[in-house]
């Protein structure tokens, strides 16, 4: 599995902990450091690490900002990328198992190192289940085919 993972300042020290958790675990994790190049805030580095998902160049990808939130609503602008904020190891299992997103979003003021770790974990090792989510998320991605965009 092909993993992104970027920052804003907030999420500066989450970042390479879990990254180097991930790594720990075989999981192929690219930091792309998007503000190394770029004065930027947290809207342009989601919307950066989400293109490139959408474009197929990662299977998944992590974002942290301060709360998550931030970076959350950027990256569901792309299409293609459905990404949920998880706070808790239930919700990252669940944000896959019925939700089959491809983006998680931390937030390096709410939770610890230890559970952001936990949680990553969780998502990582979760795909999607199927069963009675499939027409649920086939919807998802009609509605955005067909309605998301309008006025
Ligand atoms: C800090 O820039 C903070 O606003 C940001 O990290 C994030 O929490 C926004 O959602």
């Amino acid at each position: 599995m092909r993993i992104a993972i970027d920052c804003d300042e907030a999420g500066l020290p989450l970042k390479p902990v879990l990254a180097d958790h991930l790594r720990a675990q075989g999981v192929a994790v690219t930091d792309l450091n998007y503000q190394q190049d770029h004065p930027v805030d947290y809207p342009d580095v989601g919307y950066h690490l989400a293109r490139r998902v959408a474009a197929g160049e990662f299977d998944r990808g992590i974002l942290i900002c301060g709360t998550g939130l931030g970076m959350a609503m950027i990256a569901n602008k792309v299409p293609g990328v459905w990404a949920g904020t998880c706070h808790d190891t239930f919700s990252a299992e669940r944000l896959k198992k019925s939700n089959d997103a491809n983006v998680l979003t931390l937030g390096a003021r709410v939770i610890g190192p230890e559970l952001a770790k936990t949680i990553v974990t969780a998502w990582v090792q979760s795909e999607f289940a199927g069963g009675g989510s499939t027409a649920k998320v086939q919807r998802l991605r009609e509605l955005e085919r067909t309605e998301c965009g309008r006025a």
